[in-house]
């Protein structure tokens, strides 16, 4: 069964080589280190991002096979170290997130929750990667990575929540 609610959207049928990706992390030497906030050490995680995100061929095809409408903006792959994670936030700008978990195999969920980015409350909904999936970014959110670095190539949509399902329904995801 196939999960599409208000918090995420599998996508099943879009197949990637991890492979490719997992090269593409385990060559480069250029993270920068990012914080969601500065004055919580285990919010610690790194981004790799710019051309060598952007002109890879790889990456560009991937991002080639969604349609226009999602209103693509960037790709990265984001790292985050083990005993680390996200404390629960909300992004800034991008609507949505298609996820392609990278490595390890056995993926660190993401948790959606109630309340404040100070106080997340009562955890809502929690989500275990199966496939690429679209994760909603407007709704306060966060993960625990516990026991290996976990990598993830994150494509950044502007498109609304209900415009994202829309399509979904409407089998236009894709391009
Ligand atoms: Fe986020």
């Amino acid at each position: 069964m196939v999960v599409a609610n208000e918090y995420v959207i599998e996508l099943p049928e879009v197949k990637y080589d991890k492979l490719k990706l997992k090269e593409i992390c385990d060559s480069a030497d250029n993270w920068d280190t990012k914080s969601v906030s500065v004055d919580k050490k285990d919010t610690m995680y790194y981004v790799l991002s710019g051309d060598i995100i952007m002109e890879n061929d790889y990456i560009k095809e991937l991002i080639s096979i969604f349609s226009p409408a999602l209103k693509i903006v960037r790709a990265e792959i984001l790292r985050m170290p083990p005993d680390g994670g996200l404390d629960a936030h909300l992004d800034a700008v991008r609507q949505a997130v298609i996820i392609f978990p990278i490595q390890p195999e056995i993926f660190a969920p993401i948790y959606y929750a109630e309340g404040t980015y100070q106080n997340p409350t009562k955890i809502l909904y929690e989500h275990y990667y199966r496939c690429p999936t679209i994760v909603n970014a407007q709704i306060l959110h966060g993960v625990r990575n516990e026991l290996n670095t976990r990598d993830a190539l994150q494509i950044s949509l502007l498109a609304p929540w209900g415009d994202i399902l829309k399509l979904h329904a409407e089998g236009k995801i894709l391009s």
